[in-house]
């Protein structure tokens, strides 16, 4: 099988390097305009073929996924309609917010091949992204093929078209959500002594451990916080304080705002 991706910067790239690493029966070409960025991926993936050409890369490519920004999705659409029109890839589109009736309308009348709009978070690039997919006229193998390629970067889910934005702010805008707190146990931490190295390593090891005993167990995160909270102790007066700073209802509130004006359902 044989892919294209279109567009070598930070998803484009990290989505190469997950498939590339794992999946050794992938053909995969690569196009971008700045050749310093291809021939980095080149040297670190030597079995992928590289090109400045869009429409190279995607000659025989069953999947072609664009990894270009939302503004340059139009352009590209145009220059590889011919061959999409030829060949009925599945094209898979990565683009925030462009949703799979926009991408139609980018297609044109008469040009109607299997549609993905996929959304992955920036830990693809060490195969740990949370990913949100949806299809339009996907035959099951194609379905099965997309949910493999993105497999191989992390979770890869697919949903309906109208749950794609509550993935995007879950996971997409959540991973810096998730930064965000980190960034304040930092803050925390050094307060009380820790120095900032000795701090990041121990709050990076706390939230994997906490990510890893959640996945384990399949607990409610409320039954897991029960399990460290001694009545009268000091993780019960912590959490307290922290909910009076309004903790839920700021995380709630953020993941409300992130959400595309008008698009909630
Ligand atoms: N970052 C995220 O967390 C995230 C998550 C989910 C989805 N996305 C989506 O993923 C897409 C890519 O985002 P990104 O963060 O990877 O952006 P990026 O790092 O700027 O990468 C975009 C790449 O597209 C290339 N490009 C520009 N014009 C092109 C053209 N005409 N043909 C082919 N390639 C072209 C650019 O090349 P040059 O630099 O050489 O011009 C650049 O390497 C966006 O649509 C974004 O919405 C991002």
């Amino acid at each position: 099988m044989k892919i294209a991706v279109i567009g070598a910067g930070n998803m484009g790239s990290a989505v190469v390097a997950g498939i590339a690493g794992s999946l050794a029966d992938v053909e995969i070409a690569v196009s971008n305009p700045s050749v310093a960025k291809l021939d980095r991926l080149k040297n670190r993936f030597p079995s992928i073929t590289t090109t400045a050409s869009n429409t190279q890369a995607c000659v025989g490519a069953s999947v072609v996924i664009l990894a270009v920004k939302p503004w340059i999705l139009p352009g590209v659409v145009d220059e590889l309609r011919a061959v999409i029109e030829r060949d009925m890839p599945a094209v898979v589109s990565m683009a925030g917010g462009i949703g799979l009736d926009d991408l139609e309308r980018m297609l044109g009348e008469g040009c109607s091949p299997a549609l993905f709009y996929v959304i992955p978070n920036t830990a693809a690039a060490v195969g740990e992204s949370m990913t949100f997919m949806a299809q339009r006229r996907a035959s099951g193998e194609q379905v099965s093929a997309v949910t493999r390629l993105f497999g191989a970067c992390g979770k890869a889910v697919m949903v309906e078209e109208r749950m794609m934005n509550a993935g995007m702010v879950t996971a997409s805008c959540g991973i810096a959500f998730v930064m965000r707190y980190m960034r304040a146990m930092e803050q925390g931490a050094v307060e009380l002594g820790l120095r900032p190295d000795e701090a990041r390593q121990a709050i990076i090891q706390t939230v994997l451990g906490a990510a890893k005993l959640l996945e384990a167990t399949g607990a409610h995160p409320e039954d897991a916080i029960d399990a460290v909270t001694t009545a009268g102790g000091l993780t019960i007066r912590g959490l307290n304080a922290m909910e009076t700073g309004g903790m839920t209802a700021a995380v709630e509130a953020g993941m409300r705002a992130a959400m595309p004006a008008g698009r909630q359902s």
